[in-house]
């Protein structure tokens, strides 16, 4: 495997024997996926689609049913490639009678982080996580935020390359999530590669140069963002200036264009959306009505009807949960 791979799986599949008659859950069918230094992932799917599944499975916690997955080109069960890696589980827990510092101080000594380093790095990542303030109180009466932060502190502690967040930005109030968000921007711009699941389509689309959508466990969209959102539906849009005369028979020919559909008309100006194959029909038809064409652009699907049109119907049957 090349050296920048830092996480691969190749048709990764769980399946689950639940309940006394050992009832089969499917929750992870098939994953393929391939995640490169410097990369971020956002692994995107309703409730119940198996993203914390194969979460646990690339970090050992569990073992895959089916497949083969490479962390830094080894199994996951490889303590030296696990030590490269940051998780913040889906719900952080921790001793509540335990200060933010203890909790820190002792996973570094699990890490094998000597007392000197983690004298500095302990409070200056408690300080980075805005938690300066609180790191000597108990954690009981910390606000779900509060925890949050200091899950994120302490996947950093062993400063890893690659960081592995499962719902980082649930349960935070908008300040928080600003906050959070930020920080991973930041993460991103240290050199730190991301692979982290959400629910927040604008999160994906702000933090990850790629995207892996899940319906009830089969990865059924994925690549750079950019590219499928282009490639899912290739239309385009032409904003077009008609002449001073007979503007309706001008319009009515542009729309003979098969496909073609009138977005919106201000005045002599008129958006429309063709499929991108027939765009050299409509400047053709254009050139004919002594139109102008102003601009001409592949739409951009958003991220937000792509996710619908490829896993809306799970959540229609109520999630596979
Ligand atoms: N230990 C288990 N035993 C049996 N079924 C399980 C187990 N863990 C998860 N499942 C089932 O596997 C499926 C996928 O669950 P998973 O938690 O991976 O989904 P998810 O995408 O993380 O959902 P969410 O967005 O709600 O966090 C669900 O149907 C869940 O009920
Ligand atoms: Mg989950």
């Amino acid at each position: 495997m090349a050296d920048d791979v830092l996480l691969q799986l190749d048709r990764v599949g769980k399946t689950f024997r639940s309940g006394l008659l050992g009832r089969r859950v499917e929750a992870v069918r098939e994953v393929s996926l391939t995640l490169r230094r410097g990369e971020s992932v956002g692994y995107l799917g309703p409730n119940g689609s198996g993203k914390t599944t194969s979460i646990k499975c690339i970090l050992s916690l569990i073992q895959p049913s089916r497949g083969a997955i490479r962390l830094f080109g080894k199994p996951p069960s490889d303590a030296l490639a696990r030590a490269r890696v940051g998780y913040l589980p889906e719900s952080p827990y921790f001793y509540d009678y335990l200060t933010p510092h203890e909790v820190l101080d002792y996973v570094g000594r699990l890490y094998g982080i000597d007392r000197g380093t983690r004298k500095k790095r302990v409070p200056m990542l408690l300080d980075r996580l805005g938690l300066a303030q609180a790191m000597h109180r108990p954690l009981r009466g910390f606000s779900k935020g509060m925890l949050q932060r200091v899950g994120i502190a302490q996947s950093l502690l062993s400063d890893p390359d690659l960081l592995i967040y499962d719902e980082p930005l649930s349960g935070l109030d908008p300040i928080g999530r600003k906050e959070v968000r930020e920080l991973m921007v930041d993460l991103r711009k240290e050199g730190k590669s991301l692979f982290f699941s959400s629910h927040v389509l604008t999160d994906i689309e702000t933090l990850c140069d790629s995207v892996c959508i899940l319906d009830r466990g089969v990865a059924v969209a994925q690549g750079r963002l950019s590219e499928l959102l282009l490639a899912d539906r290739l239309e385009s849009e032409a904003v077009i200036e008609l002449a001073a005369d007979a503007q309706e028979a001008a319009i009515a020919v542009l729309t003979s264009v098969p496909g073609a559909v009138l977005c919106e008309r201000a005045g002599a100006v008129v958006r429309l959306r063709v499929p991108t194959p027939r765009v050299p029909e409509l400047t053709q038809r254009a050139l004919e009505v002594q139109a102008q064409l102003r601009e001409l652009a592949p739409r951009r699907d958003s991220l937000e009807e792509l996710f619908m049109r490829k896993a809306v119907h799970v959540q229609e049957v109520g999630g596979a949960a």
